[in-house]
């Protein structure tokens, strides 16, 4: 065959190139248009053509060079146009619109707001006060020694030194300063954020939250306060729970005590939620230390009172049986959406 043959018989190829999509027309490009496409390879030979033939040799593939760019670009149009028919049928504005996600109250939340309805239905209301406070509102006016382990720096979070300012370790501050602004009867809870210097884990965080509680008036005893615990545990675990009370140590309460509820998810059978026990820790509680009520300007010998204080985090792990705390400050949705 001679290069004319060849450039004509080209010419017949592309002409009859079946071109179906987008696909089609790729396979097309590569095969005759592009630098190592027939049509190249072809031009490369216009030297070996005899002389007498180049200028027909070259009209011939000149005419398959406008031909096959032209289909090229004719189709390639058509494709184009046909994608975007298609994109503009997939927007169906009948459709009901997505509305989005639905937000809910953070499990914490929850689990905070009622206790609070719990407290407030026998007469507590609410307190607030600030995240950065004085050595004297966290520490020294709660009856804490000048050399207490708590103060160390382990444990607490200091901004300022000389004067000690520091990111409050428990909700106590706040009772401090209800009882050196208010006159007694106090029936107060104080909640939100507290701060210590803890390794992150599964069990601790260096960020929590509490809710204490601080009951101030004449003639309020031991049994005021082991009464007011039974009815929260009962109306925030279920009325057939039980409470028991084990002495402890806090330095602003004396007598102090930890209260356990009965463990509800094993009927005290014993479960690895409540670790073969039956009880689960939930509380600290006590009558108020008399150097904390003179410390604030409340005659301990006229006026007594109970304070307890827990951890929301500690709580709703219980109530949902949650395995790991950090799962509370993540935002993921997996989580949050369960609740
Ligand atoms: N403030 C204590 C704590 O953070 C809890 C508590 C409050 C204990 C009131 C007794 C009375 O651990």
């Amino acid at each position: 065959m001679t290069l004319k043959d060849e450039a004509l018989s080209l010419q017949a190829e592309v002409a009859a190139y079946a071109v179906a999509g987008a696909a089609d027309l790729e396979a097309f490009r590569l095969a005759y248009i592009s630098k190592n496409g027939k049509l190249s390879l072809l031009f490369e030979q216009f030297k070996n053509v005899p002389k007498e033939d180049k200028k027909e040799f070259g009209q011939i593939l000149n005419a398959v060079k406008q031909a096959a760019e032209d289909k090229f670009r004719l189709h390639k149009e058509k494709i184009e146009a046909q994608a975007e028919a298609q994109a503009g049928a997939a927007i169906d504005v009948s459709l009901p619109a997505d509305l989005g996600m639905k937000g809910s109250l953070h499990p914490l939340t929850q689990t905070k707001d009622e206790i609070i309805r719990i407290f407030q239905r026998i007469g507590f209301n609410l307190s607030e006060g600030a995240e950065i406070e004085t050595d004297w509102h966290n520490f020294s006016a709660l009856n804490f020694a000048p050399n207490h382990p708590a103060r160390d720096m382990q444990d607490t979070f200091f901004v300022e030194k000389d004067p000690d300012m520091l990111l409050r370790t428990h909700t106590s501050s706040v009772q401090i300063r209800v009882m050196e602004s208010q006159k007694p009867p106090i029936r107060t809870l104080s909640v939100g954020r507290v701060f210590r210097n803890e390794t992150i884990s599964a069990r601790a965080h260096c960020m929590f939250h509490q809710i204490e509680g601080l009951y101030i008036d004449k003639n309020v005893s031991f049994a005021d306060l082991k009464e007011t615990l039974l009815y929260f545990a009962k109306e925030f675990f279920g009325t057939q729970t039980k409470i028991r009370l084990r002495p402890s140590y806090f330095p602003f309460t004396e007598p102090s005590a930890e209260v356990d509820v009965s463990c509800n998810i094993c009927n005290q059978k014993g479960c690895n939620v409540c670790k073969y026990t039956g009880w689960l820790e939930v509380l600290g509680c006590g009558m108020v230390h008399p150097n904390v009520l003179r410390n604030c300007g409340i005659d301990p010998e006229v006026y007594s009172g109970f304070a307890f204080g827990m951890g929301i985090e500690r709580i709703t792990m219980m109530r949902y049986t949650i395995k790991d705390l950090r799962l509370y400050f993540e935002n993921d949705m997996r989580f949050l959406k369960q609740f």
